[in-house]
């Protein structure tokens, strides 16, 4: 037994024959299964891993956890069968896929997304079990996804428009006219991370296939089962070897693919793999980008590691700033590359803020993610507990307090969340992302404390300001000098879809939303000529009715 212990949390847990109608899971439904070159294939147990479930069971006087369905441990061979048909086709960009028409891609990409959107349910369910999400989060998190395949045909139209539309230029004295054509990039690797198991897969793998490229997704480490009912939606809406799911350790999987060359017509080596879309750790972005096989010629979208600030700054609403602050920093748990990971409140707000802070983590409902109004959940990573419990013992070594009663507690894969202060230079939590329910507050006296920190963080992905707009004014535009977006009276996210999501420094690199993920997954190919009615007769659809 620790002192961060707390046996009381045992009877959250339910038993086997407690669980509600509707949320159990039956194994033999998810069989260890992966699709390559238009077959769903399945393989026996020798070849695959039991995935279980961190939301436990009682079963007398301990914890067991159930068996959800199996998982294909694919080998370095599977991955490059999986290749060869993308290979194929891809078609040096001559195959089917990539050849379509627009009104073809479009109508495989509709007839997808009718299709993920009828088994909502069942991919909720799984999602639930397999990363500890509550219910209704999981559910919306399929639903979010199906409207972003939606609103992504819309944006698709809206962009070929554009391209249609004739420019022009003048060079020399002399009118060139042009229009804009643009083409897929070849075979796209797509690697989702396992907070964001449905959304994070969907959002690269479905614009890269839009646009025409063909897809190797490799499945993240938790929510294989919820990735795994897609395959039928994706071996029916899409031709053979045009999209690929691969379960299993990435470590045998990600780099067979990511090192494979070819010799191509100039007798030099060409990457099989032409964009890495990622989004995980930097560690492991670094290990891949590295492992392929002529980086310069990568293409790359990656969404990495974060550690958002939230600034309260004098004159703050601490009352809507707390509440707020409540969902950014321990919304799923934490496990959120968005989430406040450090809270920055001035001196003279500080008590104020902090007990208000503590008195709405303790209001948090901890239990089963299928629980009315549940907030706290289990946590799918087997180490979490313990990572979280490294982390507050520094900070305590260091002179901060658990200021939320029984905060940092836990039993199995339960922890009751803990808002730590003050948090001061010197402790892992000033600097280290906690991806976990762990609250760090910090009092300054100066912004120029905040913007220090800011500068010497290596994240960049965003920040948040609370406080009358002269003083947030120019913390936000100060604080814009360092990350991709500052939020004003308002938390770190990734939404609306149509805003882009993206970072700087070791937080990532591209851009993702509606528009920019089209973007990111094709290349522009410009028509000209000096004479308008040649273009019009070279470009049929030229200039659009
Ligand atoms: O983990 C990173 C997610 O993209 C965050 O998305 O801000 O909508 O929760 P969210």
């Amino acid at each position: 037994m620790s002192h961060w212990d707390d046996a009381g949390l045992f009877e959250r847990y339910p038993a086997a024959h407690a669980l509600p109608p509707g949320v159990r899971v039956d194994p033999s439904k998810h069989p260890a299964r992966w699709l390559v070159d238009g077959e769903i294939r399945e393989v026996g147990h020798a070849a695959a891993r039991e995935v279980t479930s961190r939301v436990a069971l009682r079963d007398g006087d301990t914890l067991v956890e159930p068996l959800l369905g199996h998982e294909a441990q694919l080998t370095p061979d599977d991955a490059r069968e999986a290749l060869a048909a993308a290979r194929r086709a891809w078609a040096g960009g001559e195959g089917a896929w990539p050849a379509a028409r627009s009104a073809q891609r479009v109508a495989a990409v509709a007839r997808f997304a009718d299709a993920v959107a009828a088994r909502t349910d069942e991919i909720a369910t799984l999602l639930m079990w397999e990363v500890g999400k509550p219910l209704a989060a999981a559910r919306a998190e399929v639903t979010r996804s199906v409207e972003y395949i939606r609103d992504t045909l819309a944006e698709f139209e809206r962009l070929r428009a554009e391209d249609r539309v004739p420019q022009t230029g003048t060079a020399g004295g002399r009118t060139h006219h042009a229009v804009t054509e643009r083409r897929p990039l070849g075979k796209v690797l797509c690697v989702a991370p396992f907070n964001y198991p449905v959304n994070e897969f969907l959002t690269t793998v479905v614009p890269a296939l839009l646009m025409g490229n063909v897809v190797l997704a490799k499945t993240p480490r938790f929510g294989v089962l919820a990735n795994g009912v897609l395959l039928d939606a994706f071996r029916a809406c899409f031709l053979p070897g045009v999209v690929a799911v691969l379960p299993g350790d990435g470590r045998h999987v990600i780099p067979a693919l990511m090192g494979a060359a070819s010799a191509d017509v100039h007798c030099r080596p060409a990457a099989e793999i032409d964009v890495l879309a990622f989004i995980g750790s930097e560690a492991a972005a670094d290990a891949i980008v590295r492992s392929h096989a002529v980086p310069i010629t990568l293409h790359k979208v990656l969404g990495l590691g974060a550690k958002n600030a939230a600034v309260v700054l004098p004159g703050a609403d601490v009352e809507a700033a707390s509440s707020a602050l409540v969902k950014g920093a321990l919304g799923f748990n934490g496990q959120r590359c968005t989430a406040e990971k450090i809270v920055f409140v001035h001196r003279a707000l500080a008590d104020d803020f902090v007990a208000r802070l503590a008195a709405k983590v303790d209001a948090l409902k901890v239990g089963m993610p299928w629980d009315d109004g549940v907030a706290i959940t289990p946590l799918p990573e087997p180490d979490k507990l313990a990572a979280m419990r490294a982390l507050l013992d520094d900070a305590l070594a260091h002179g901060a307090r658990v200021v939320n009663a029984g905060g940092g507690r836990g039993l199995y894969s339960l922890m009751r969340p803990a808002v730590v202060y003050p948090v001061r230079e010197g402790m892992r939590l000033h600097h280290e992302e906690q991806f976990g329910p762990l609250v760090a507050v910090s009092a300054f006296d100066d912004v120029d404390e905040v913007l220090a920190w800011q500068r010497r963080s290596p994240y960049g992905q965003q920040a948040a300001v609370w406080g009358p707009p002269a003083t947030a004014g120019p913390l936000a535009r100060a604080l814009a000098r360092f990350v991709a977006r500052v939020n004003v009276d308002d938390v770190c996210q990734r939404g609306p879809d149509a805003f882009g999501f993206t970072a700087t420094d070791k937080s990532g690199f591209g851009t993702l939303s509606l528009r920019e993920a089209l973007l990111t997954f094709s290349r522009p190919v410009l028509l000209q000529s000096p004479d308008a009615a040649t273009l019009a007769a070279v470009v049929p659809h030229h200039p659009p009715a």
